[in-house]
């Protein structure tokens, strides 16, 4: 084994504190052999701190309308070639039902940001009534961006345990680079801190591959994560949508597509060893660059996926980048597909289960009740 694998294990193991620098070194690793036994080596801590079972949480993308104007993002407001849509309470709680019906325990509902009080108060409404449906049994994670604490107070209370809003970098250099002026770093940690104050399990994480973006930076990430004790990770790669500012600047500037999956499978790998219980996703993003993108993911540490059950006739309006896959996969069918690719590689479905961060569980014993 390479020794600063090697050494990275046992830091890790003894909780020794570990640098920027030993980080960097795993991300650096470039012979087939060592990646492998990176990926090896986490999959082994993954199966020991929360076992092979795989959570499904059923993604409603609820609306495209965004204020925010983020330069990497194809539903970004001033992308003008995106037909908006708002999806209808009813074609939420049918989607809800559906992924209750096929045991998937939870759901994800993201959105474009949106911060007025419409928004709001249907997000509230909507929380309220997928509970009732599903006799409080349905777990809820929410990813619609920055809010105020009483908003996120109020989606708490009325269901969602659950908060994934992504730092994208966690150099505020880059950040700014990828956001217009009156997108907010700062604001962005603050938000993160009081979605974790208020009780939700809390999700973050970044893009790989990002144009600017260095090795040193992602180990950074990786630190961030931990410093900010977070609960779950949704990472993936960055991936070019044409209708863009950042698409522009980054041609000819990109990693090739083969390093933004392999820096993203290292990058999940040292997650796991290094945060050991948290819930770390194999996201649409891995998917979209590699057809085997989810069991790679899997295999490097990963044990959530996040299943598309948005109404057909939304998904491609719903675009983040080029390339996204599942526009027109029927949800039924997608589930008999992932069951056999995951039973493929070895692993089980936590029908049935919440499957929360057993990270989160350790510190709040109490918080949550599950099924
Ligand atoms: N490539 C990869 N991920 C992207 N996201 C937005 N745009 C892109 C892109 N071009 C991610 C961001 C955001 C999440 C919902 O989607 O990280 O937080």
């Amino acid at each position: 084994m390479n020794d600063n694998l090697k050494d990275f294990l046992q830091k890790t193991n003894i909780q020794e504190k570990i640098s920027a620098k030993d980080i960097e070194s795993i991300l650096s690793l470039n012979k087939t052999q060592e990646i492998n036994n990176l990926y090896n080596e986490a999959y082994l801590i993954k199966k020991k701190e929360v076992s092979n079972t795989v959570y499904f949480r059923g993604l409603i993308e609820l609306s495209n309308i965004c204020n925010k104007d983020c330069y990497y993002c194809g539903i970004r407001k001033s992308n003008k070639k995106v037909k908006r849509y708002m999806i209808s309470e009813n074609e939420v709680l049918k989607a809800a039902k559906w992924a209750f019906e096929h045991r998937y325990a939870s759901i994800v509902l993201q959105s474009g940001e949106r911060n007025d009080d419409e928004f709001i108060s249907f997000v509230e409404n909507i929380l309220k009534k997928i509970k009732k449906i599903s006799n409080n049994k349905l777990g809820i994670t929410i990813s619609l961006g920055e809010h105020s604490l009483e908003t996120y107070k109020r989606w708490f209370e009325a269901g969602a345990h659950r908060y994934l809003l992504r730092i994208e970098t966690s150099n505020q250099k880059l950040y700014n680079k990828l956001h217009p002026k009156n997108h907010s770093f700062e604001n962005r940690i603050d938000c993160l801190k009081k979605i974790k104050k208020i009780g939700y399990q809390t999700g973050t994480g970044v893009m790989i591959g990002l144009p600017g973006q260095t090795t040193l930076d992602l180990a950074n990430d990786l630190l961030f994560f931990k410093e900010m004790d977070i609960d779950m990770i949704g990472m993936g790669p960055y991936i070019p949508h044409n209708e863009t500012p950042i698409n522009n600047i980054a041609q000819g500037k990109m990693i090739p597509k083969e390093k933004r999956l392999e820096l993203s499978l290292k990058m999940i790998a040292i997650a796991r060893i290094l945060l050991k219980n948290i819930n770390i996703a194999a996201t649409t993003a891995l998917e979209t660059i590699s057809d085997t993108g989810k069991e790679l993911g899997l295999k490097a540490g990963a044990n959530v996926l996040m299943p598309n059950i948005t109404d057909i006739k939304y998904r491609s309006s719903y675009k983040l980048y080029d390339g996204k896959p599942c526009l027109a996969e029927d949800n039924s069918h997608y589930q008999h597909y992932l069951e056999n690719r995951i039973q493929a590689i070895g692993e089980k479905i936590g029908y049935d289960k919440w499957g929360d961060s057993l990270h989160y569980k350790a510190y709040f014993a109490t918080a949550s009740t599950n099924i």
